[in-house]
């Protein structure tokens, strides 16, 4: 069974490498760039994989889940400047950085999910803008 939750969080990032001269920064990242940074609401899909637990008839418990999800995503970076979290000092913060930090801080503490037990975290699949989208299923297939 693959079950997915869809959240959103709005924060904002400037993309911009330290390490390279401000034209260079200009010509790479273009207007996103611009020194006052920009915003984004990102849609946020979480999927899950893994047997029905006969005795609840269910892949996860949401609820669970949905804390989860809160307490390490969505509260962290919800109204945050991207550019300011520990994560991204030197990582630019991108969209395909944001979504494969965003499955690394899922998965390092998935056992605590007591209803997870059974289910692994398949896919993380982020929405920037109603044009462009990320996935990130893991660096190995498990
Ligand atoms: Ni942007």
């Amino acid at each position: 069974m693959h079950l997915t939750r869809r959240y959103w969080f709005s924060a904002s990032h400037r993309l911009h490498r330290a390490a390279l001269p401000e034209g260079e920064n200009r010509e790479l990242y273009g207007k996103c760039n611009n020194p006052g940074g920009h915003g984004h609401n990102y849609f946020l899909e979480v999927t899950v994989a893994g047997p029905i637990d006969p005795r609840t008839g269910m892949t996860v418990n949401l609820s669970e889940l949905d804390a989860y999800v809160e307490a390490r995503v969505i509260e962290p970076f919800h109204e945050s400047s991207l550019n300011e979290q520990p994560q991204f000092g030197e990582l630019v913060p991108t969209t395909e950085n944001l979504c494969v930090e965003i499955y690394r801080v899922l998965k390092e503490g998935w056992d605590r999910l007591d209803s997870a037990r059974h289910a692994r975290l398949e896919r993380v699949r982020l929405e920037e803008t109603g044009s462009n989208f990320f996935e990130y299923r893991g660096s190995e297939p498990e």
